[in-house]
């Protein structure tokens, strides 16, 4: 599995790292321990993950810039859409930790992921990739030699791939395991 292979630091994950976040803040009107306002209940991993993780939610796997969730917590503290509703704004490391979860996928369980979340993770690294992000993928050549580089682009019927030490070369793809082929393919939206 070359895709899963790049992930060595777990992610930011729900369970371990946001939970506690919400539970400090938004308890008292969002949990089913006592309230669920707006039909949103922090407690109830099923239902957000169901109703408001995907690509048009409220949380937006991948794009924290568009999920209401994140943008609603970002507002002035006397905005009428401000969350937490008459509170104070979460203190700056927190929102960026929720920015982060977001944008690596908006994982439950990190170390269980579920077959949508492994999905939705392989979008966001390849999105990454193409952005220029630091996504290292192994690269296999016809001869079974593996390595590890960054894609940087596909030019024509080669693709440009750069090493750790800031390399970049040209592999022509004729060069290239089929799924080595495969992957620069869908790098490159072939
Ligand atoms: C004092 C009560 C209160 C607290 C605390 C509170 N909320 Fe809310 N929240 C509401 C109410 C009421 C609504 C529904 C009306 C609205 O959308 O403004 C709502 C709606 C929302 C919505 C929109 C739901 C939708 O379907 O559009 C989001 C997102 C949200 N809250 C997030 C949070 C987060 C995150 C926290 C904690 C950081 C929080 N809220 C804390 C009362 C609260």
């Amino acid at each position: 599995m070359p895709f899963l292979a790049v992930f060595t630091v777990k992610a930011v994950d729900f369970q371990s790292d946001i939970q506690a976040v919400l539970k400090e803040h938004c308890w008292d009107c969002h949990s089913n321990e006592k309230e669920a306002k707006g039909g949103l209940a922090f407690d109830d991993l099923e239902d957000l993950t169901k109703s408001q993780i995907h690509p048009v939610g409220l949380i937006r796997p991948g794009d924290p810039e568009k999920s209401d969730f994140l943008a609603r917590l970002k507002l002035d503290e006397d905005d009428d859409d401000f969350m937490p509703k008459n509170g104070k704004a979460l203190r700056a490391g927190d929102l960026a930790k929720i920015e982060q979860w977001i944008r690596e996928g908006a994982l439950m369980d990190a170390a269980n992921p579920s077959e949508v979340e492994k999905g939705r993770m392989e979008e966001v690294k390849l999105a990454n990739a193409r952005s220029g992000g630091e996504v290292y993928f192994s690269w296999t050549n016809t001869q079974g030699k593996v390595i590890e580089a960054k894609y940087s682009g596909l030019e024509g019927e080669a693709v440009k791939i750069t090493m750790k030490s800031g390399k970049s070369f040209s592999v022509p793809l004729s060069g290239l395991s089929a799924e080595s082929v495969a992957l620069a393919k869908k790098l490159g939206g072939k």
